[in-house]
Parts: structure tokens; sequence; C-alpha cells
């Protein structure tokens, strides 16, 4: 028995902070209902439509992607790619791939695990906090977002701001300029009109309007009400506070946790200083930090960097600057959100972009981010075998598949950044995490420490995936019953 526990069993009485050793910071208490959405009950009506709505591609501009497609129950809320592919993708988890119409190109950044995502204290979405109450009162909507003014009153929590979101992205789940009209009204800034046309095409449905009018007492159906039900299944489904690591803070039955995990645990809230940033409850501060993650893939557009453009002829910026381009503040440059470490071990590959495949990997480069992103050697992207570009303006628009001459010019911005000195020299030079020294022992003490962190009612949500949806469109991603 380990010193940590041996103390911990002689003095059970005191809280378990107590028995850490004077270095270590404080351990969080687990989470408790009062600290979910609804004060974690929603109105089951309300649980059942964000459910079907969930994983209803009727919400996808060409009906053939869902929310569950990128953020599966069954792959840790998320979809096992480094980067996602979007609408137009065929096939689920590591076999996704670009379906036969083509895909435009990758998403740009790891699909973000969903658990706890219900919990009060998130005040920022999304890798870079692009979504955020709006403490100054400037809009109506209540939260500052990249829909600025367009963000509709109504919605009851960030989170169900955040619903908004994915409906309006092209390469997620909107589609492209002609394709269909919620894809268009997203291509003319008009997302008030994509809005909409996906609330119209659910009023459409009779078991969707029947339960609209349960939900909200109302037969006038909305896109605002569409994200506040999304918000309060994800709210509840997600929840995950089982693990051992959590369970042991609770009931203090310290023999639960091995040995390795407690040594784990004291470097973790002690000499490696995890927790200054992966702090509280949720194991997050809620800040951003750059800490040299490599760029996987072609990034957001950000930066002013036109070398790829002039390279390959294709019109495409690659960095990604992460919280710089929300607040253009020089400190925020290539800086993310911490993430949430509940669960990690199920959410791999780890990092904005999917840089690491291995827990192991991820925080050997927290131990010397710079040497790190230095000697990264790139990770594996599904192959897009069919990729469209647009051509034309106006009504000559169209998307034709890439002229096979230009295809490798095209593939080139998968590892673009990664292999430009200039670009990862600016990655480097902007992060803020201090090398440590740690032996092969304690790396493995972390990551076993990490893995207690797993709640085992999490390890498998392929129940929460209905049978079939009002839209009777094919499933995404498809039921247990036809696994
Ligand atoms: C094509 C894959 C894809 C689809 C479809 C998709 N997402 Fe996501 N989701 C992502 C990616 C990628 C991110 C991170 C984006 C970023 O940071 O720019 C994300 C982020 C999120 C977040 C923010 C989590 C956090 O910790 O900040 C939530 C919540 C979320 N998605 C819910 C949804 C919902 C609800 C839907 C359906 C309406 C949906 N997603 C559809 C890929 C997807
Ligand atoms: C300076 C703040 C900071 C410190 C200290 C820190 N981290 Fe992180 N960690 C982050 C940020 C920020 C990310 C996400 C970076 C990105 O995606 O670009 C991250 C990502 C991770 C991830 C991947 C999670 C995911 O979902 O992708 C793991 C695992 C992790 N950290 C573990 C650790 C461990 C173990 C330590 C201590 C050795 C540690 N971190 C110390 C800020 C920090």
């Amino acid at each position: 028995m380990s010193r940590l526990s041996l103390n911990a069993v002689l003095v059970s009485t005191v809280g378990l902070a107590a028995m850490l050793p004077a270095e270590a910071g404080e351990l969080p208490n687990p989470l408790e209902d009062e600290d979910y959405l609804h004060d974690g009950a929603p109105d089951p009506k309300l649980i059942e439509l964000g459910r079907m709505l969930f994983f209803d591609p009727i919400l996808s501009g060409n009906r053939n992607i869902s929310c569950g497609t990128c953020h599966d129950p069954s792959r840790g809320t998320g979809d096992d790619l480094a980067l996602s592919i979007g609408e137009g993708g065929e096939g689920f988890g590591a076999d996704r791939h670009s379906g036969r119409s083509g895909v435009t190109g990758r998403v740009p950044r790891n699909a973000q695990p969903l658990y706890n995502i219900g919990a009060r204290s998130y005040r920022a979405f999304f890798h870079d906090g692009r979504l955020e109450p709006d403490a100054a009162g400037v809009f109506k909507s209540g939260f500052w977002s990249p829909a600025r003014e367009h963000l509709p009153e109504g919605l009851d929590s960030l989170l169900a701001a955040q619903a908004m979101f994915p409906v309006l992205s092209p390469v997620e789940m909107a589609g492209q300029k002609g394709e269909n009209p919620v894809a268009t009204a997203v291509a003319e800034d008009r997302p008030a009109d994509a809005w909409d046309l996906l609330a119209k095409r659910l009023s459409g449905i009779g078991v969707y309007r029947e339960m609209f009018r349960e939900a909200f007492g109302s037969s006038k159906v909305s896109f605002v009400q569409a994200a506040n039900a999304l918000a309060a299944f994800q709210a509840v489904a997600f929840r995950s506070n089982g693990s051992p690591f959590e369970q042991t803070l609770r009931d203090g039955e310290f023999a639960r946790l091995s040995d390795d995990v407690w040594a784990g645990i004291d470097l973790f809230y002690g000499r490696a200083g995890c927790d200054s940033c992966h702090s509280g409850p949720l194991m997050t501060d809620h800040g951003f930090h750059a800490i040299a993650m490599p760029q996987t893939g072609p990034g957001k557009g950000h930066g002013s960097d036109t070398s790829y453009w002039h390279a390959s002829g294709f019109m495409d910026r690659l960095e990604d600057e992460g919280r710089f381009r929300v607040t253009f503040e020089k400190e925020d440059l290539f800086s993310f959100r911490t993430p949430s470490l509940l669960n990690v071990a199920l959410t791999g590959p780890w990092g904005h972009s999917g840089a690491y495949d291995t827990l192991e990997g991820i925080v050997r480069h927290h131990l010397a981010p710079q040497a790190s992103l230095e000697a990264y050697q790139g990770t594996e992207l599904p192959v897009l075998d069919a990729v469209i570009e647009q051509t034309g303006k106006g009504s000559k628009l169209i998307f034709r598949p890439v002229n096979p001459a230009r295809r490798n010019a095209f593939d080139r911005r998968d590892t673009w950044v990664q292999t430009n000195v200039r670009l990862t020299n600016r990655i480097a030079e902007a992060n803020d995490l201090e090398p440590i020294e740690l032996s092969d022992r304690e790396v493995g003490q972390l990551v076993a420490f990490l893995e207690s962190l797993t709640d085992p009612a999490m390890r498998d949500r392929q129940d929460l995936i209905p049978e079939r949806v009002p839209s009777g469109l094919p499933l995404q991603p498809p039921p247990q019953s036809s696994r």
C-alpha cells in the first residue's frame, strides 16, 4: 500500500484533501445535481425530443449527417478521428471517409467530447471559446458568438446557444451553397433563414409537431426550441461523475485506487503541476493556454500566411491561431481551452487537432512542449477519396471534383503547417507551458491516474441511440440492433 493510501486509511474521518502531501494542491469536490443545467433534471419530454434531434440527419442541409455522427456515444462522444469528416462523408468512426458525392475538405478541429457538457461552470464553448455569455449586454440573445446580432433570444443556456452552430457549418452539417436552401442561406450570411428553414422541416413532420407541442405547450416550432431540447438531452445523457477517482473522493474507499494511481494523483496535484490548468471538478480552469500543440490538417484558415496559397494555387490560408482569432490579444496566439479530463481515456485522439493518438503521447508532449512540437511526426488522417471545390460565382457557381492533376497540391494542406519551419516556430514561440522532467515510471503513473477518470457507465452508451427517428431518415450513427 502506498504512503498516501495507508495514510488515508489511518485517518479516514479527515477529508481526502488532508491526506495529500503538503505540496499538493487541493483535490476537487465531485459534481452534484445542482452543478448541472436544470439542476440535473430537465423535463423528460424535452430530453426525449433532444435525443431524437441529436441523432436525426434532418438537421443537416443534405439530410446526411447528425450530431451523433461526430459525437457518437459509443465512441467516447467523438468519432475516433483526429479530424472529423462532416457532411458528404460516409461510414462511422475510424472507417469514415468522403462519400461518393465528395467533401470540400476536413473539419479543421477534433470533435470535442460532450461529457458533463451540461455543467453550469462552462463559460465558453469550442476549442477557442468563440461562444461566451455576453457580460456587456451588447446582444439581445445574451451571447457573444460568430452569429453576432443574428443569434435570437430565448436560448436557455450557453449549451443551447451552441446547438445553433453546427447546422450553420458548411463542412459539418449545412453543405455547400446551391446544394440545398439551408446551405445557400448560410453562404449568403442569412443564418436566421437557415434556422427557420430547419424549423419548417421539423414542423412538417407530424411526430415532431406533437413532440414540440408536448415539450413547449405550443404547436409553433422554432429552431431555438430545438436548441433548448438538444441542450437538455446532452446535459443529461452525457452527465458523468462516476469514475473510480470521483467515487473515491465521495466515499473515501481508498483501496479502490492502485498504488500507481495514487502516485499519479500525487504528481498531478503536486510536482507535475497539472492542476494549475486542469483544476476543479471538471479538471479544467475553463481558461486558454498555448502549449505548443502541433497542428494537423488544414486549420481554420486563420493567420496571414499565404505560402500554401502561392505554392498550391488553392486560395487558402491554413493556420489555426486558436483563441487569438476571438480576442485579437497577442498573448492568446495559439491558445486553446483547457479540456476537461473526465473520461479522457475514452476521448482520443487528443489535442485540438487530434495530434496524439495515445494518452502517453499527449502527456509526454506536456513535459517538453517545444521539443515535442519540433520532433512531431504527424498523425494518420483518413484518406479523402473524393474532394470537390467551388468554381464560378453567383448563378454559375458549382462544385466540381478537384482536378486529379491538382490533387497532390490539395493534399499538401494536411501537413503544411507541420512541415513549415516558420509556421511551427510561431506555435513554439507562443508556448507558455514550462517543461518538467519526469521519469518513465512517473509518466506511467500519470497515465494510470488519467485512466482512473473513466466512468464505467460511459464506456459505451449505444443505448442512447434510438431505433428510429421521426424523419424516417437512415440513422446516424446506425442503431444498436444493426451493429
Ligand atoms: C462534422 C462533425 C460534427 C457534427 C455533425 C457536430 N459536431 Fe459538435 N463539434 C465538432 C467539432 C469539430 C467541435 C469543435 C469545433 C471547434 O472548436 O471549432 C464540436 C464542438 C461541439 C460542442 C462544444 C463542446 C465544448 O466543450 O466546447 C458541443 C456542445 C457540440 N459540438 C455539440 C454538437 C451538437 C448538438 C451537434 C448537432 C446539432 C453537433 N455538435 C454536430 C464536430 C461536430
Ligand atoms: C498551462 C496549462 C496546462 C498544464 C499545466 C497542463 N495542461 Fe494539459 N492541456 C492544456 C491545454 C490548453 C490542453 C489542450 C491543448 C490543445 O488542444 O491545443 C491540454 C490537453 C491535455 C490533455 C488532452 C485532453 C484532450 O481531451 O484532448 C491531457 C490528457 C492533458 N492535457 C493532461 C495533462 C497532464 C497530465 C498535465 C500535467 C503533466 C497537464 N495536462 C498540464 C493545458 C495544460
